[in-house]
């Protein structure tokens, strides 16, 4: 009786030893413990036993249960153990491992310039309007008094699509949309890409333009100029000296043509501005009171001034770049070098 005990608990003993996972641990437990296991039948042959001997039995049964329980016990608390020590190490997060290089992207020169005048305009109280770069020639040129075969057409080498649709030659044609669907007061800025035949250091098929425009009573040259010099000193520094030199625009009039002094040299002179000390920057004028009319505003009420600066030589300028084709062929050496 007592072999048998011992002999069973022995076994028990052995197989909890090499048991190295919690499946088997569980098979050991149902095999001995169990409703039909080893140590619960030996229990059940009790009523085989002498009277006298069945305490004894009893005690040694529970006894060797006990002690296999636990076994079991410690057994599970030792496996689950481990299994966290092998999850812990199979997660290992090496540390001292280099990591890898992200790239991280930036905005691109010209959109940073862009940017810059949209923040300085809006903070001014305009609104942001875009228009269609397939234009109607109408709102190019025609609603810009600048009619068909009107030697003015020369001054932009336009790509025509039809007779009547081009690629815009310039964002000014936002102007006549703004002015045809917006009641006075207002002012508008006009972000975009504008298109012509051109293609040297300082010209690219492709460029782009920020279009100005304020309708209002009693708007006057006073205002353009207060306006521009605010925002251009806000984009080349406090220091800088503006120009406004007197020009020739078909959809302003007068027209003028705003410089100011070159950020490479100050305004001393260097190869940058050719020697003049200045850089020209940007066409404006009082909006001619014919082009008001054509789109339906009262020019005896009302007057405006717009502006359009060619955004790409405004990039130029400030990041001082030689040719204007360099901000387009996406060189990283070159644009790393403007973060
Ligand atoms: N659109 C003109 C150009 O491309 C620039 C310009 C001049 C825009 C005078 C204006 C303006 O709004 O008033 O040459």
């Amino acid at each position: 009786m007592l072999e048998q005990i011992n002999a069973l608990l022995e076994e028990a003993k052995s197989k909890i030893n090499t048991c190295q996972d919690l499946k088997t641990l569980n098979d050991i437990r149902v095999e001995f413990l169990g409703k039909q296991g080893k140590v619960t039948n030996l229990l059940h042959t009790m009523k085989d036993i002498d009277k006298e001997e069945r305490p004894k039995f009893g005690q040694l049964v529970n006894s060797a249960r006990n002690e296999i329980e636990e076994l079991l016990k410690n057994l599970q608390i030792s496996l689950n153990e481990r299994a966290i020590e092998q999850k812990m190490a199979s997660e290992k997060v090496d540390i001292s491992e280099p990591s890898k290089i992200v790239e991280k992207g930036e905005i691109h020169p010209l959109h940073k310039v862009f940017d810059k005048l949209i923040d300085a305009c809006v903070a001014m109280g305009f609104t942001v309007l875009t228009g269609p770069e397939v234009e109607y020639d109408y709102y190019n040129f025609e609603a810009l008094n600048v009619p068909k075969d009107h030697p003015a057409r020369d001054m932009q080498d336009t790509f025509f699509i039809t007779d009547n649709i081009l690629m815009r030659s310039q964002t000014s044609s936002v102007q006549v949309r703004a002015m045809e669907t917006m009641k006075p007061p207002f002012k508008i800025v006009s972000p975009g890409r504008t298109y012509r035949a051109d293609s040297d250091a300082t010209h690219s098929p492709v460029f782009h333009q920020f279009e100005g425009l304020v309708v209002d009573e009693n708007v006057s040259l006073v205002d353009l100029k207060s306006m521009l010099t605010q925002l251009l000193k806000m984009l080349f520094g406090e220091n800088t000296k503006i120009r406004f030199r007197p020009s020739y625009f078909p959809f302003t009039e007068p027209s003028v043509e705003v410089d100011a002094t070159c950020p490479s040299c100050g305004g001393k002179g260097c190869r940058l501005c050719k020697n003049t000390g200045y850089m020209e920057l940007l066409g404006a004028g009082m909006v001619n009171p014919k082009v008001l009319e054509m789109s339906g505003i009262d020019s005896n009420k009302y007057s405006g001034f717009a502006f359009g600066p060619g955004v790409d030589r405004l990039a130029m300028v400030v990041n001082k770049i030689p040719d204007l084709r360099m901000m387009f062929e996406n060189d990283m050496k070159f644009l790393e070098q403007l973060k």
